[in-house]
């Protein structure tokens, strides 16, 4: 069995002109392309296979990003279910023209969903939870994974609900 900690991965990248937004900084899609991308790897190498993006939690830009600025991405799965799976994602700075502690710039939590080769969701295997952290961030992610499945299913209430008054 894997623990969420063997899942990390972490990218560095410079940011680059081809980044930036009209004012100069790093363009925020660049910063939620980098954090979907960097959980697709931790989703993809623990289910053994192709896993796809089911849910973006609310993401929080805290500071800008300036090019040259070293990017540094850290990903590893906090909770593992039946085929679903979220993966947490912190995302820093080195500021380039200056020797300081890293800046928090984003975090984000993410659901992958493993699927087979027509796209339908595939079971995965237990998480491995060792150390009072990593319960932590399991039970957590439950109470997220609760969260969203409710408001999916009250979504989808409402527009039953919908549908039925237009058919009466
Ligand atoms: C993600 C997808 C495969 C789920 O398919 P589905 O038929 O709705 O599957 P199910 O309802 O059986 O759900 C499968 C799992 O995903 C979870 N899930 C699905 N949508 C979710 C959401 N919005 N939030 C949290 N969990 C979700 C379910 O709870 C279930 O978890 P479990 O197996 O661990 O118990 C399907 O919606 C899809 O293909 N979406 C498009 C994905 C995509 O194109 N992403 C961008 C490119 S990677």
């Amino acid at each position: 069995m894997t623990t969420p900690s063997e899942t990390n991965v972490q990218l560095n990248e410079i940011m680059r002109a081809t980044e930036a937004n009209l004012l100069g900084t790093v363009h925020g899609g660049h910063l939620m392309k980098a954090v979907d991308s960097i959980a697709g790897v931790v989703a993809n190498r623990y289910a053994g296979g192709p896993a796809v993006t089911a849910a973006l939690d609310e993401m929080s830009f805290l500071t800008p990003v300036r090019v040259g600025d070293i990017l540094h991405s850290s990903a590893q799965l906090n909770w593992a279910g039946r085929s679903s799976m979220e993966v947490g994602v912190r995302v820093e700075v080195d500021r380039w023209d200056s020797i300081t502690d890293r800046v928090h710039v984003a975090s984000a939590y993410l659901v992958f969903v493993a699927v087979d080769a027509e796209g339908k969701p595939k079971p995965i295997p237990p998480l491995d939870l060792e150390t009072p952290e990593e319960r932590r961030r399991f039970r957590e992610a439950e109470i997220r994974r609760e969260h969203r499945l409710a408001m999916r299913a009250a979504i989808e209430a409402s527009r039953e609900a919908e549908r039925s008054e237009g058919d009466a």
